[in-house]
């Protein structure tokens, strides 16, 4: 119908401009024998596409695309809306930071993004601010947390579940003697994203606290979005060395485990957009993945990235007290404990968990509204 600019059979353009294939169109019919009418799972595979797949007809009625596909003679009903949605022929928004993400540095200490523990578990609204305040800023502080152990589940249930690793279902983290993690001393440590050497890597930490009565032991994170961001800015070239290989992760520290994993520094989408940080000293292997001649100008490059991380102007700090937790994307943002002293008590509680979970839970609830 002349509604239709265009259709030489292989492409379609509408009269607003927006383009489609042919195989494209096929693929994403949404007609009941293509897409299962109940939970949208395609119920073709390519091979019941033609090779020759064509446009043989194209018209527009009112708010409907209707096209008859050849040689199969099949006809498929497209919502322009939908349409609209699903458009491929523009450029997308570059950059390095996903749509809706907000990185910062040391001045969100004014503004750290908390959740009360009574109020999520029963109001959707607060559940629904404070997922999204983790989705947009990497992390958030949970206040009204039980003092007791295992109460740091009842966050994870809010939206997900545990991943259970070889340290447990939860780890202690507290001074011990002769202890087997530098994580449970009482040494200040670097800020670092959690088990590199897994792949994947746990995408949540959660860090409750039983006990802080110890001189200093703050916590404090960092974007790490943000470093890699500097990075950028500062020398381009210097990021995209570390985005362009591979660094080696290893933990061996106990009998029967031997995790080894080789991922970047920096993680980089096709798109050219950020999808992850790895960055912890204790865990780094020897890494043989960069070639002789750029091994040195890589090692600028890290040492740079390290820099940016123990900036203090890049640091949130906060002191956890006796019912209070907080919670990180562990692909995004590093944390870190300040050394503290052995006088008093300092006792945390951690786990793991999925941010797929998180940020399930967070669009079902966003859909409600
Ligand atoms: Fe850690």
């Amino acid at each position: 119908m002349a509604d239709v600019i265009q259709n030489d059979g292989q492409t379609l353009t509408l009269p607003n401009g927006a383009r489609f294939h042919a195989v494209w169109l096929r693929d994403n019919a949404l007609d009941a024998d293509t897409r299962a009418p109940g939970n949208g799972q395609r119920l073709i595979t390519l091979a019941d596409i033609p090779d020759d797949i064509a446009i043989s007809n194209a018209a527009i009625a009112g708010d409907i695309l209707t096209v008859t596909f050849a040689p199969e003679n099949k006809t498929c009903d497209f919502p322009l809306a939908w349409l609209d949605a699903h458009r491929y022929d523009q450029p997308r928004p570059g950059g390095l930071i996903a749509d809706g993400l907000t990185t910062w540095d040391a001045s969100l200490n004014a503004d750290v993004p908390t959740g009360h523990l009574p109020d999520l578990q029963t109001s959707p609204d607060a559940l629904r601010a404070w997922l999204s305040a983790v989705r947009k800023f990497g992390f958030a502080k949970v206040t009204g947390v039980p003092v007791s152990e295992g109460s740091l589940f009842q966050i994870v249930d809010l939206f997900g579940y545990v991943r259970e690793t070889n340290y447990g279902r939860l780890f202690e983290v507290r001074t011990e003697v002769n202890p087997v993690n530098l994580a449970y001393t009482g040494l200040g440590l670097q800020a670092h994203t959690d088990n590199p050497y897994r792949d994947p890597a746990p995408t949540l930490q959660i860090l409750a606290c039983l006990e802080n009565s110890a001189d200093g032991g703050e916590n404090m994170v960092v974007d790490g979005f943000r470093v890699a961001e500097r990075l950028h800015r500062e020398n381009p070239g210097w990021f995209n060395l570390l985005a362009g290989h591979s660094m080696r992760f290893a933990y061996a520290g106990e009998a029967g485990v031997a995790l080894h994993a080789r991922r970047p520094l920096v993680d980089v989408s096709p798109e050219g957009q950020l999808i992850g940080v790895r960055f912890n000293a204790r865990s780094a292997a020897p890494n043989v993945d960069v070639p002789f001649d750029k091994m040195a100008d890589w090692y600028a490059a890290y040492r740079r990235m390290s820099q940016i991380i123990d900036d203090p102007a890049m640091e949130v700090t906060f002191k956890l007290a006796p019912g209070e937790a907080f919670i990180v994307d562990n692909t995004r943002v590093l944390h870190a404990r300040k050394g503290y002293s052995g006088a008093g008590h300092r006792w945390l509680q951690g786990c793991y968990a999925d941010k797929d979970g998180l940020l399930s839970t967070l669009v079902a609830l966003e859909a409600q509204t």
